[in-house]
């Protein structure tokens, strides 16, 4: 039987509707050493989630914020984000992300997060409350439709999310549509090596684990340069399964429509201005 995309992300938000809420009771089970549904076994959990964070930044969180965190990277360190800026995080989970990014642009600044699961949403309003920030905005919806308005975002942030979706062009193609022209995107992923076919990076760990749905480094770049990205770069940054690899990307939208491919309209001196 072949499940479809609307069962699979069923999967995911089944998957970490659960991690929320072991957060929430305390219970913190995951099946994994530091509460990340992404680690399996107490190894992984050095490769995803709080470990990846520097002690500074941990200590200016809640503890369930921490916890919650189950990213394969830490985007708000490779994110150049400035006072009074507009972020968006993809997938926020327990908030983490949002709540560092939100003190980075401080009041002038807005922090917003999107994310599908109610449990994970009300995990990450509840941290930000305790973080005491209020330049924050958790939204429920699908990063493949985000709920913004376009060219409303300078900075898109997302930390092991862009893996689990189930229409990866379109999420890539809703992100050019919500940043303004010259807007950033600083993301943290799990990233195949591009020998690996779809059928080898499945054989490497699940789905709804962040290994079976994700790019390769040259499906990435691709994929970002058809949705209107340049300055494209994935570095690898530490080895998650054998041939598969935590990973910054990072990508500017082009600004002028020729940098799209598009013919530029030159305006004839006979036009007028009607
Ligand atoms: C691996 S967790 C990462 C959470 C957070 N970014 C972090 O670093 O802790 C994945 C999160 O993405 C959300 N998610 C997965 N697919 C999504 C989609 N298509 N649309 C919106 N949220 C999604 C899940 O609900 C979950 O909160």
């Amino acid at each position: 039987m072949t499940t479809t995309a609307d069962e699979l992300r069923d999967e995911v938000r089944r998957r970490y509707a659960e991690s929320a809420r072991a957060v929430m009771d305390g219970t913190g089970e995951c099946g994994c050493g530091s509460g990340s549904c992404c680690a399996d076994s107490d190894a992984e959990a050095e490769m995803f989630g709080e470990a990846l964070y520097d002690a500074e930044q941990r200590g200016a969180l809640p503890e369930a914020a921490v916890l919650a965190s189950l990213g394969c990277g830490n985007p708000t360190a490779v994110a150049e984000l400035r006072e009074g800026e507009t972020v968006l995080d993809l997938g926020s989970g327990g908030g983490i992300d949002v709540i560092l990014s939100a003190k980075r642009v401080g009041p002038t600044g807005t922090a917003y997060g999107v994310d599908m699961t109610d449990e994970m949403l009300a995990l990450a309003r509840k941290n930000a409350r305790e973080a005491g920030v209020t330049n924050v905005h958790f939204l429920k919806g699908v990063i493949e439709q985000i709920p913004l308005p376009a060219d409303s975002v300078d900075v898109v942030i997302s930390n092991c999310v862009i893996n689990l979706s189930v229409d990866k062009p379109a999420v890539l193609t809703e992100i050019a549509r919500v940043l303004k022209p010259g807007g950033r995107i600083g993301i943290s992923d799990v990233v195949a090596e591009n020998t690996l076919s779809p059928a080898e990076r499945a054989e490497r760990g699940s789905y709804v684990g962040c290994i079976a749905g994700a790019l390769s480094e040259a499906e990435y770049e691709a994929g970002l340069e058809a949705a209107g990205f340049e300055r494209v770069g994935v570095r690898f940054t530490h080895q998650v399964a054998d041939g598969m690899h935590g990973a910054i990307v990072r990508a500017v939208k082009t600004s002028l429509p020729e940098s799209r491919g598009l013919p530029v309209v030159q305006p004839s001196a006979s036009a007028g201005c009607c």
